[in-house]
This record gives C-alpha cells, sequence and structure tokens, in this order.
C-alpha cells in the first residue's frame, strides 16, 4: 500500500503534465505519402551533436532530415562538428536567435552543456519548434517548471531522448514485470558503478560542477531514475539522501590544470593523455583558446563541487521503495539490480566493463518464491548503449512499430527522472526528506 496521500499524487500530475506522443515526429499525412524533409538544426555542437545526432544521421536519416544550422556559443567547435558530421554547407552561429531567424528550423536538437537546456528548449517551443532535448532535461526545479509551461502555451512536442530504454535488456526487464510474473513489486535494489575510466571522466569535464550538470545524481542518475519510472509505471514521491566527494577533488595531495600540462604525469593513477584521439583534439583542444575549455582537466580540482559516493531511498507512488547507489570509483562498470516482488525477485547484472571475461552484457534470473530460479535469455544487438541509440531513433524517424509501452519519452518523463535526482541533492544539501510535489510548487 502506498503511504503517499492520492492529493499529493494528483497534485504532481497536474502541474507535471501528462502527455503522451505517438511513436515519430514525424506525421503521416492523411494519403499516407512521405512527409516532406525536416529542417533541422542542434544548439550545443559537442560530442553528441557530431556523432549520435549528427553523423549517425546524415548515414540513415538523410532522405527525412535536412541539417540547416549549427550553433555553439565556441564558433571554432561549430566548425568542426560541422567537418565531423559531413554537412559542408549547413552554417554555423553563435547566436540562438540569428539561427532561428535565418536558419528557420522546425525540428531542435538540445544538446549543450545540461544547464543550459531549459533556455532553448523554452525558446524552441515559444517560436513554434519541435524540441528533442538530451537527458537531463533540466537541473533544477525552477528550470523544470519553466520547460512544463512553455509546452503548455506552444502546442510543440518535447523528446527527451532516455536511450536506455531502448536497450533489449530493458524492454525486456519491463516486460518481465508487466507480465506479472513476480507480483506487484514491494521493493529495488539498484546499484550503480562507474569505474575509474568512465567514472574519472565525468571529473575531468564540465560535469564537475553542479551549475553545469547538476551533480552526477542529475545529469547520471536521471537515466536511471527514468528507467525505474518506467520499469514501475509509477511516479517518484519522496526521497532522502547522502552524498559525498570520497576520491576526487580536493582528496589528493597533488594536482594540475589538466593532464597534457600536468606536471604530476608519471605519478598520477589518472593521468589520461587526451592527443592519442584525434577527434577530441579536434573537438576539444582546437577549440580552448577560444572558451578555455579542458576536455581533459585535472580530476583532482579543487571547484569540483559534485559528489562521487551517492545513495538514497526513494518512495514512488505505488507504494514501493526503491535503495539507490552511485559510486564513481569502482573497478569495474555495470549495475546490480533486483526487484523483490510478492511472487519473486528479479535479478539483474549488467557488465559494461571488467577486469575479466564475462559471456553476457547483461545476466537476467528470475526466482520464484518457493519455486525455482530461471535465467533469461536477452538478444545481443549492436550499437550504442546496447543497440538502444539506434531503435531509439528509428522510433523517432521512421514509422517504426513499437508496442505503447515504448513510446518515445515526453517531458512529463523528464520531468519525473531529473526532479527525482535534484530532490535527492536538495534532501543532501538540506539534511532532510524532500517531497517531488513540492518542488513544482516554484
Ligand atoms: N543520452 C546519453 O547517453 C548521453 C551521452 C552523452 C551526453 N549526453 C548529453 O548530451 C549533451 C551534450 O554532451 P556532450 O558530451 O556532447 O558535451 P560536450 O561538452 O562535448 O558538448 C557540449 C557543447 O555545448 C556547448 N555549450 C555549452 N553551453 C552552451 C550555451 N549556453 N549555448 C550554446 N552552446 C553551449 C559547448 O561549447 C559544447 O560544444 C549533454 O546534455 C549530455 O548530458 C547524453
Amino acid at each position: 500500500m502506498s503511504d503517499v496521500p492520492t492529493s499529493s499524487r494528483r497534485e504532481f500530475v497536474k502541474v507535471a503534465g501528462s502527455a503522451a506522443l505517438g511513436a515519430s515526429l514525424f506525421p503521416v499525412d492523411a494519403i499516407g505519402q512521405a512527409p516532406a524533409k525536416r529542417r533541422y538544426a542542434i544548439i550545443g555542437t559537442g560530442d553528441r551533436a557530431s556523432g549520435m545526432w549528427g553523423s549517425d544521421l546524415v548515414k540513415s536519416y538523410s532522405d527525412i532530415i535536412e541539417f540547416v544550422g549549427l550553433c555553439d556559443k565556441n564558433p571554432k567547435r561549430a566548425v568542426v562538428a560541422r567537418d565531423l558530421i559531413g554537412v559542408p554547407n549547413c552554417p554555423t552561429f553563435t547566436n540562438f536567435d540569428e539561427m532561428i531567424e535565418k536558419a528557420r528550423p522546425d525540428l531542435l536538437m538540445v544538446t549543450t552543456v545540461d544547464g543550459f537546456h531549459h533556455e532553448y528548449i523554452v525558446k524552441g517551443l515559444d517560436r513554434g519548434i519541435d524540441v528533442m532535448t538530451e537527458k537531463p532535461m533540466t537541473i533544477d526545479e525552477v528550470q523544470t517548471r519553466a520547460v512544463l509551461d512553455a509546452e503548455k502555451r506552444s502546442n510543440r512536442k518535447i523528446v527527451v531522448t532516455f536511450n536506455y530504454r531502448y536497450a533489449p535488456a530493458h524492454q525486456k526487464i519491463k516486460e518481465i514485470l508487466m507480465s506479472g510474473e513476480i507480483g506487484k513489486v514491494v521493493s529495488v535494489d539498484f546499484s550503480w558503478y562507474l569505474d575509474v575510466i568512465h567514472g574519472a571522466d565525468y571529473f575531468r569535464r564540465w560535469h564537475r560542477l553542479r551549475n553545469s550538470g547538476g551533480s552526477l545524481l542529475v545529469h547520471k542518475s536521471s537515466h536511471h531514475f527514468d528507467l525505474i519510472n518506467w520499469w514501475l509505471g509509477a511516479d517518484p514521491v519522496e526521497v532522502s539522501g547522502s552524498g559525498g566527494l570520497q576520491v576526487y577533488g580536493k582528496n589528493s595531495p597533488f594536482r594540475g590544470t589538466n593532464c597534457r600540462t600536468c606536471p604530476h604525469k608519471s605519478e598520477c593513477r589518472f593521468y589520461y593523455d587526451m592527443t592519442k584521439s584525434q577527434r577530441r583534439m579536434d573537438l576539444y583542444a582546437k577549440c580552448e583558446d577560444v572558451d578555455g575549455y579542458y576536455r581533459d582537466g585535472c580530476v583532482f580540482r579543487e571547484d569540483v563541487d559534485i559528489f562521487d559516493t551517492m545513495s538514497a531511498i526513494v518512495k514512488y507512488s505505488n507504494g514501493t521503495t526503491m535503495n539507490y547507489a552511485l559510486n564513481a570509483f569502482t573497478p569495474y562498470e555495470g549495475y546490480r539490480l533486483a526487484f523483490n516482488g510478492e511472487k519473486g525477485r528479479l535479478d539483474v547484472q549488467s557488465f559494461e566493463r571488467q577486469p575479466w571475461t564475462v559471456a553476457d552484457e547483461h545476466e537476467i534470473f528470475v526466482t520464484k518464491s518457493f519455486g525455482k530460479r530461471t535465467h533469461v535469455p536477452v538478444v545481443k544487438a549492436v550499437g550504442g548503449h546496447g543497440g538502444g541509440d539506434n531503435r531509439m531513433r528509428d522510433l523517432m524517424f521512421r514509422k517504426a512499430d513499437a508496442p505503447d509501452y515504448m513510446k518515445l519519452p515526453d517531458s512529463r518523463a523528464g520531468a519525473m527522472a531529473c526532479l527525482t535526482g535534484i530532490a535527492i541533492r536538495n534532501s543532501i544539501d538540506q539534511k532532510k526528506i524532500v517531497k517531488i510535489a513540492d518542488l513544482l510548487k516554484v
């Protein structure tokens, strides 16, 4: 049974909206002809924009997407991105309004640093443009409110690109839970491990600053919280969290500015040689004279103000409780997840990188109470995020068939996911339980 008052659940649903999206951003016209090409623009032309939302789209969706504008506050990076994407005739901009005026896009991709997503989502919607945004949708409750209000007054669509949902293993988990095999889910154990390679990389980049990425509880965990909301078919209601910075930031006797110029290269276990990646040298090193941004920044800089160790208890509208943990310095990468149901338990272990050999990237078992344990096979898929990236893009841009539970994540899903992390961050700062509905009363 839920201990959440029904009124606060209703209130949240009311303030967050409940728009549902169809399976494509390209509506079929009445006589079923192919739709015209969409005029596509990107704001924030870094790594994600150049690959997943750039060159990959040119490769597979050029018949339906026309690149009309690329905008970044760093003009050099916009030009490097244009080369990487392979659209030599696409104009580049440093001013968003000018891009919208001159390029007249009808579809906007937002791939800036997280802390600026809201600004461009709102501007795009207010100009009558459909918006796709990378996760997290926003990094604080005021920004979330602004996005939801803008969507309401614009009548346009937002898609939040939660690609993790589309990994075959994650769809399989959803289907097992929907089948009722383990009964009503009472509690969830969810521990995510970011290793000393990937985890450390967040502390090299803009993600180390709260006002850029909202902390890993928002930047990274919004993926995890979206999965849980979707798997459970429930809303987060209240959270309590704890967190600390135990390994990176000030926790070192020495530090530098960035690895390429560091006097501590030989003694630092986190030394990273960016010169080995031509793509990163082009996208970042060649552009650092403009904005002073170092892609290989020192993980021990004293300005790191996010946590590397986080845990939380989250209560959901259906009465489920989750114990969640995220650590960013483990020797291997992946997650352990278990759903404890009234009739059994669903165990999942994901192996993303580890110093031993594994047979499968995901191990899934269902154990029935008073019964047997069954191994659940998962189809292997190629491509980023367990094949999720390709499947999501097909769903967005092609008329791909998909069951209703695989529909594209909307602004409500985006809000629920980032608000969970925002609430946990606030709970750590304020040392108290935080209710999600209270965050949207701003
Ligand atoms: N879904 C996923 O799996 C996934 C994976 C990686 C990144 N992302 C998301 O994609 C986005 C981009 O990440 P990235 O790795 O490409 O980062 P990046 O640092 O490579 O690129 C960010 C770009 O935004 C630009 N920028 C920053 N502030 C701006 C502003 N106010 N106006 C215009 N441009 C601005 C920067 O100059 C940079 O070019 C982030 O929101 C990140 O969370 C999602």
